[in-house]
């Protein structure tokens, strides 16, 4: 299986409509063998996707290309036993509440990566805790 977390920004454009992107996501997603998570928080994303490898990939491609988000940068990708973020088709998750154990989650995912992307998840986290 493929594990693929990135952030991006959300688009300038118009209002994000976050329930509209999880509906589409849970779909597709329960069809494609896809889990994962999403972080949302108004202005960023942060999203883990888990899954066969095929089907990880053609959704991030799919993702990569949504103008609804801009400056995607690819965290972490690697191959995985077993999911590491539960069987959610998609889980949501706001500032506030258990954001703090996903964002350490996450930085322990990352502790092997280079110093430029782990730079840049903290710098995510650093805005998060801002906002
Ligand atoms: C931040 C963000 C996260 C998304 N996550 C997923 C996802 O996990 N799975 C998915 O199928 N589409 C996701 N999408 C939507 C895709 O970009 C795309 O609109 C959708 O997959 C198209 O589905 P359709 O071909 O069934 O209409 C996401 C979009 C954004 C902006």
């Amino acid at each position: 299986m493929l594990q693929i977390m990135y952030i991006s920004s959300a688009s300038n454009c118009a209002p994000i409509d976050v329930a509209q992107i999880l509906t589409v996501s849970r779909r597709n997603n329960a069809r494609d063998g896809i889990t994962g998570l999403l972080y949302a928080d108004g202005r960023r994303f942060l999203q883990v996707l888990e899954g066969p490898a095929e089907a990880v990939e053609r959704a991030f491609v799919r993702i990569g290309s949504d103008p609804r988000h801009r400056a995607v940068v690819t965290l972490s990708r690697r191959a995985i036993e077993a999911r590491e973020f539960g069987e959610w088709a998609m889980a949501h998750r706001m500032p506030g509440g258990d954001s703090d154990a996903l964002m350490e989650q996450i930085a322990e995912r990352l502790e092997a990566a280079s110093p430029n992307i782990r730079a840049t998840f903290e710098g995510f986290a650093k805005i998060r805790r801002a906002a």
